[in-house]
């Protein structure tokens, strides 16, 4: 796997020697972004709403990150940290471009995101029933902790 890094670009190419390049999200990507979240199953339309991916970019321009294939946007994956935890959230890859290696250009590019902001962990969240994930993220370096389950309250 080829791996460059720019200021706030890396290029690689893919297990399928197909170029991809990660860098920070824009505004005009909203829509593929989108897309590439509800394709996930991963779209949240209050979380995930522009203006809150824009008030994201404003706190830290490479929070969120898209993987890009040409001109195409076709993963996307969520940083955060403000000095306590960091975790990474919102990993997502098109179904047409998975099994190709860009799930890991974008996790690795999140974990060097965190590094260089100072963290020095990261945590993420996995649906409890997915084995399938966890085996992801296990062969990826991820421990298992116990059993959580989240709640939420609406402000
Ligand atoms: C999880 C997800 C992001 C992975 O994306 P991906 O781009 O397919 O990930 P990768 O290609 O890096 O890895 C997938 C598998 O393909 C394999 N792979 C990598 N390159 C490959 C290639 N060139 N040919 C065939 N297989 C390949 C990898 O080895 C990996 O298997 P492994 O875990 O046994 O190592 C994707 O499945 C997805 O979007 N899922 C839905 C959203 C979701 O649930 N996200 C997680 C939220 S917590």
């Amino acid at each position: 796997m080829g791996h460059t890094q720019h200021n706030t670009e890396e290029h690689f190419l893919n297990g399928d020697n197909i170029a991809i390049r990660i860098r920070a999200y824009r505004d005009s990507d909203y829509p593929a972004v989108k897309k590439v979240l509800v394709d996930g199953g991963l779209f949240d339309k209050v979380w995930d709403r522009r203006s809150n991916l824009s008030k994201k970019r404003a706190y830290n321009s490479r929070s969120v990150l898209v993987a890009v294939s040409g001109k195409d946007v076709v993963g996307t994956v969520y940083v955060s940290y403000d000095g306590w935890e960091g975790f990474i959230y919102r990993l997502a890859v098109l179904h047409t471009f998975r099994e190709k290696g860009t799930g890991t250009l974008l996790m690795r590019s999140a974990e060097r995101e965190l590094r260089r902001l100072g963290a020095r962990e990261v945590a993420i969240f996995v649906d409890a029933k997915n084995s399938g994930l966890h085996k992801y993220y296990k062969k990826r370096g991820y421990k298992l902790s116990r059993m959580w389950r989240s709640m939420w309250k609406r402000l």
